[in-house]
């Protein structure tokens, strides 16, 4: 019999990935609703904003202030707080901000990295010593390596490129390694090929798993890590997102999803499924149509009845 690990940890991105392809600003209030109604669904972990440049993503302005005020929302100091950085700069607003840890994007793809940070692969690679100089003992460092299962230009992406990369990311000192589908390419056999050459460098704890839903392959690809010992996740509530330098990426796995898949096969997440559900409601109330929330709409209320066989 498959063997799951006995609890999952999920981070909500919603308010970073989810949000930074909307050309529409969402005022800082709207984001502290959503910010809060994750929190009360039971995240742990939550990816809050990202401190790129405002000339390039300018929803994410507003990152320093959401992250003030959402701290203090969080008074018991329950929740991880994550924000995405994509160079130096970026780092030393983290740090202002006394987040938790921080996601330093660097793609395996050359194209992509160029497109979405303006600088090489090996220039990224080589900032990561410039991070480790002023981040905070009590900071992760977490290395997310995007494109880890297709290149939207086109670039071939080999398990021997992503194990490169992880390589390379660990020797400059990165604390962990997370593996990114931003364009959603990935399926299930790539996942277990990848995983099982990462898996022989790095311990499933320092590892995690950001998947986009391009294709509807996001939840076997997720089941399928998990069957191989993975447990630290990465989705989106409303399955709102997608890379504004990735053409054709489309949302990120829902994050209800994810926790209705693990809690009903007794995998438990910490996460309190209807509590999500209003957040995504939320969402949908301010974000009209954005959400891939419809089919929860269709059931909720109405408890789905699962008998074997059917
Ligand atoms: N936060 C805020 N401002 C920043 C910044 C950061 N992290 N990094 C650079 N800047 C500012 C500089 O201060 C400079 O400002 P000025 O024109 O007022 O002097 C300006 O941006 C240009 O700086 P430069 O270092 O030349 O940046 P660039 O134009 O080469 O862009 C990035 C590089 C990394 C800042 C930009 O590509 C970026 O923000 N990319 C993020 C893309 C993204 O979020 N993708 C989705 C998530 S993976
Ligand atoms: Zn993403």
């Amino acid at each position: 019999m498959t063997v799951y690990p006995e609890c999952v940890e999920l981070t909500d991105v919603c308010l970073r990935d989810g949000l930074q392809n909307l050309e529409t600003p969402i005022p800082t209030e709207e984001k502290i609703v959503l910010a809060e109604k994750l929190i009360e669904a039971g995240f742990n972990s939550m990816e809050l904003c990202s401190f790129v440049s405002p000339k390039w993503i300018p929803q994410m302005a507003d990152a320093a202030n959401v992250v003030e005020t959402v701290k203090k929302l969080d008074k018991a100091h329950k929740v991880r707080f994550i924000a995405l950085i994509p160079n130096l700069k970026g780092m030393e607003r983290a740090v202002a901000s006394g987040v938790d840890a921080v996601t330093y994007v660097i793609s395996v793809s050359e194209r992509h990295n160029i497109n979405n940070v303006n600088r090489s692969c090996a220039e990224s690679f080589a900032q990561i010593k410039e991070l480790k100089k002023i981040q905070p003992q009590e900071m992760t460092l977490c290395l997310a390596l995007a494109t880890s299962f297709g290149c939207p230009y086109g670039e071939n992406i080999s398990p021997e490129c992503v194990l490169n990369a992880v390589r390379t990311g660990l020797e400059f000192g990165a604390d962990e390694i997370m593996l990114a589908d931003t364009i959603g390419a990935a399926n299930p056999a790539m996942i277990e090929r990848v995983l099982e050459a990462v898996l022989k460098f790095l311990p499933p704890d320092r590892l995690k798993l950001h998947l986009h839903d391009t294709r509807g392959l996001a939840m076997a690809n997720y089941l399928v890590a998990a069957q191989m010992g993975i447990y630290r996740f990465e989705a989106s509530a409303g399955g709102l997102g997608g890379c504004p330098y990735a053409p054709g990426a489309t949302g990120n796995a829902a994050s209800e999803d994810l926790n209705c898949m693990f809690t009903e096969m007794g995998i438990k997440t910490g996460v309190n499924q209807e509590k999500l559900l209003k957040a995504v409601a939320y969402i949908d109330s301010i974000l009209p149509g954005c959400t891939t929330s419809s089919n929860w709409k269709r059931i909720s209320g109405a408890p789905m009845r699962i008998s074997c066989g059917a």
